[in-house]
């Protein structure tokens, strides 16, 4: 049974969440490797729509195995509250919920941080969530950081508690001139969690080997995209997890070789929250049209999202780094109103083209895109069931990205229910789950 890495391309919010909720029928296992509750993973069933932040999305399917894993930072106050709202509408957590000892815990002095250091950024601020992820995992690599385990041993915990709360009271008096902590008021409340979340707590990264070793068939579902990624996206404008493939074998304790296949997200254009370098970003009424149309505000902050055209020198970059197998295509409705769509092949910077992305800020900042336009369908895609029912025009744009990308298409996405979806003939995910198809039934 194969174990499939799903992460996102882009800079987030590709649709990962309804993608990751088509295949979760597919395996027993949907596990999250990073990032924490900055993640909102969106899935809609029927006249249902769920906003995930720190549970797998497989969440919703019984029978399915959720797992945190250690790469994840969890603020146990939000968990809590999630799970709470999901059981209010009918979702169990009966032995399907596993959260990995190691994991970190975010903290009420990392969300206080988070706003101090953005407010003292100013204009060069990163545009954050605010929900504490960068200091909880600033905290996890300066080896002082809080961690699930933690939790289940009231002495340790006060005594790593009483430590960070003195560091972070003298950061937030003395550098930021912001609101300090007491250790009671984070305490009391914490240990209240520790109740509730410790049946949860385990030794994920064996289970999931033993799980594999049985024959399960895992999911590892990231969350943001390659290009918010630590190492590889547009740093300093990046959350601070392994958003890209590699994370999920460091984010979960699995092996890379227990890894068989890795498939992309992308949106058929390009939204990016938040601050940082975006060579395809749009402005004036396009821009206006297609957020309205593709309802592009944050899943977690409700921001508005800067909107694009679709990018391939971006995704052949996010082909490499993670080494994708096939790209399943989001929102393609989201153009159908267009006359003409435009495809970056390219970035002109000085006299040269660029067909490779550039890492070097200097680089990326003055590179002006090149664009080949094709020609809108200018009709409803949603109703599609295969590629062939797509407006001829459609069928060309996708021919064309495919061709620069490199990769096969396995989905197209035309709409938030599952059923506006197009399954690609021949794609690896056919290889890999030949009952797909019934998913979409
Ligand atoms: P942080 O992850 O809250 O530290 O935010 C760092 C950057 O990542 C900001 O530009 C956020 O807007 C962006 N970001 C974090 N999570 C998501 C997400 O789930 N979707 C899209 N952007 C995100």
């Amino acid at each position: 049974m194969p174990n499939i890495v799903v992460v996102g391309t882009q800079w987030g919010d590709e649709g990962k969440g309804k993608v990751v909720d088509i295949l979760t029928p597919h395996v027993n296992v949907v596990v999250r490797y990073q990032g924490g509750n900055n993640a909102g993973h969106t899935v809609v069933v029927g006249r249902e729509k769920y906003v995930l932040h720190s549970i797998p999305s497989g969440i919703l399917h019984a029978g399915c195995r959720c797992v945190i894993g250690c790469g994840v930072v969890v603020d146990p106050g939000s968990l809590i509250e999630e799970m709470e709202a999901l059981v209010q509408r009918g979702v169990s957590f009966d032995g399907n919920l596993f959260i990995s000892k190691n994991a970190h815990l975010i903290m009420p002095y990392h969300p206080a941080l988070d706003r101090a250091s953005e407010a003292k950024l100013g204009s060069r601020r990163i545009g954050t969530t605010g929900k504490g992820v960068g200091p909880a995992y600033v905290d996890k690599a300066a080896r002082v950081g809080i961690r699930m385990a933690d939790l289940l041993d009231v002495q340790l915990f006060r005594e790593k508690l009483e430590r960070n709360v003195a560091q972070k009271n003298r950061l937030l008096r003395e550098i930021y001139d912001a609101q300090t902590f007491t250790v009671d008021e984070i305490l009391n409340p914490y240990l209240r969690y520790a109740g509730w979340l410790a049946p949860y707590i385990t030794d994920t990264a064996s289970l999931l080997t033993r799980w594999i070793e049985s024959g399960y068939s895992v999911l590892f579902e990231g969350a943001q995209g390659t290009m918010l990624d630590m190492d590889h996206g547009t740093y300093p404008f990046i959350t601070s997890s392994s958003t890209t493939s590699g994370g999920a074998a460091t984010g979960t304790g699995v092996p890379p070789t227990r890894l068989q296949g890795i498939l992309g997200v992308a949106k058929a254009y390009t939204t990016r929250v938040g601050s940082g370098p975006f060579p395809t970003e749009m402005s004036g009424q396009m821009a206006e049209d297609i957020r309205a149309r593709g309802n592009e505000y944050g899943a977690t902050t409700g921001r508005p999202r800067r909107c694009g055209w679709f990018d391939a020198v971006v995704l052949r970059y996010a082909v490499r780094i993670n080494g994708l197998d096939t790209v399943a295509l989001t929102k393609l409705d989201v153009l159908d109103q267009c006359e003409t769509v435009k495809i970056c092949t390219g970035y002109r910077y000085k006299n040269e083209l660029l067909t490779d992305f550039p890492e070097e800020e200097a680089v990326l900042d003055g590179a002006e895109p090149v664009y080949e336009d094709v020609s809108g369908w200018m009709s409803p895609t949603s109703r599609a069931k295969n590629e062939a029912d797509l407006p001829a025009k459609a069928r060309r744009y996708l021919e064309r990205l495919e061709e620069l990308i490199g990769v096969p298409f396995c989905m197209i996405s035309t709409g938030a229910q599952r059923d506006e979806t197009i399954l690609c003939e021949d794609s690896p995910l056919m290889r890999w789950f030949p009952s797909v198809r019934s998913s979409l039934l």
